[in-house]
């Protein structure tokens, strides 16, 4: 996790540069989408019209740049937007942007609109790409500075303790679980349910707690069926529980096998839900309201003092930034903790 150190700034530390305010910014979402994308959109862009400085929205992620998808953005676009879930900026997986020709028509789109700063809202793979963008500009004599905002109802980015979204995310999965445990409990089911994370569990284990889960299943951590899932599901049984949650992280990859093995093994009555791209959508919850207007403020800020090629992160409640090549390339594990809370929790030995 990120320390406080050289590489970091805070808000209150970003001073403004009168030389390098940025004349058009270039703003995208990208990868999947989060509630709370609009959020920080409406703040970059009501930051910027402030400091003066015209935004060009690109459509559709990098598809937009390939293919010159943009238009001018003003506060009147914004209007309204912080409610909403998804983003109004449209976002894309763009394999195309993943080739050489693919990045060299984008940089053309930028120097062919002047653009000298983007902000880019998305996860991991949208930052590496920036850092592309900026090095084939850089080889063209062109530059550009960059800006990331972590979204990603995943939580996975490693230099951020959050990233946007998956509060929201992590409150759908709740309510739709306790709408399950009421007919689980009705017919002393077991329920497998499948939440979503990538290839990590970081939401699986948040909600895993919230719902008072007896089985939590992250892809970090090896699988001991035996010990893992049937352990705790009998000692779920003695206690005098009718019913049963197991939470199985989609980077697990095989729920509905093991709710079959759960059955053949224990004999429980078990259904499989799958909570699928409804953890994506909603009206944002007020922590990622909030998180992500201080974020796309931060973003804009940082520009106007002349700080590129940086990624705005959270750490211990401040809004701070870190290089982004540096936080890109940091890895992240399981919070040991909420891990071990997790397991005590459902009955399992803490310390394995
Ligand atoms: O990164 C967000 C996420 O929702 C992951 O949890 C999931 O693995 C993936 O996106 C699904 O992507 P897509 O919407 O392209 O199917």
């Amino acid at each position: 996790m990120v320390q406080n150190g050289s590489t970091l700034t805070e808000n209150s530390r970003i001073e403004l540069n009168t030389e390098a305010v940025p004349r058009r910014l270039g703003l995208l979402t990208s990868g999947g989408d989060a509630p709370g994308m609009n959020a920080a959109i409406r703040a970059v862009v009501r930051t910027a019209y402030l400091r003066n400085i015209d935004v060009i929205g690109i459509r559709r992620g990098y598809n937009g740049l390939i293919h010159g998808d943009v238009f001018k953005m003003g506060p009147n676009d914004v209007n309204g937007i912080i409610t909403k879930g998804g983003t109004i900026l449209y976002t894309a997986r763009s394999p195309e942007f993943e080739t050489k020709q693919g990045i060299e028509r984008a940089a053309d789109t930028c120097n062919f609109h002047g653009l000298d700063a983007l902000v880019v809202i998305g996860g991991d793979g949208s930052f590496r790409g920036a850092m592309e963008l900026t090095n084939t500009l850089a080889e063209m004599g062109s530059s550009l500075s960059v800006v990331g905002i972590p979204g990603s109802i995943d939580n996975d980015i490693a230099c951020t303790n959050y990233t946007i979204g998956f509060d929201t995310a992590a409150n759908t999965c709740i309510s739709a679980i306790d709408k399950l445990q009421d007919t689980m409990q009705s017919h002393e089911r077991c329920s497998v349910v499948e939440v979503m994370g990538h290839k990590t569990g970081h939401l699986a284990v948040y909600v895993g707690i919230a719902v008072g889960a007896s089985v939590i299943l992250a892809p970090e951590k090896p699988l001991d069926f035996e010990r893992d899932v049937l352990e705790n599901l009998r000692n779920a049984k003695i206690l005098g529980r009718e019913h049963s949650i197991v939470i199985v992280a989609e980077g697990v990859g095989r729920t509905q096998e093991l709710a079959e093995q759960i059955h053949k093994s224990l004999g429980l009555d078990t259904r499989v839900t799958i909570l699928g791209h409804i953890q994506r959508g909603g009206s944002p919850s007020a922590r990622d309201r909030v998180m992500a207007s201080r974020m796309g403020e931060h973003a804009v800020e940082l520009l106007c003092a002349g700080r590129r090629n940086r990624l705005v992160v959270t750490h211990d409640g401040a809004i701070i930034d870190i290089d982004i090549a540096e936080g890109s390339a940091m890895t992240k594990s399981l919070q040991p903790e909420m891990y071990r809370t997790a397991r005590v929790l459902s009955l399992s030995a803490p310390t394995r």
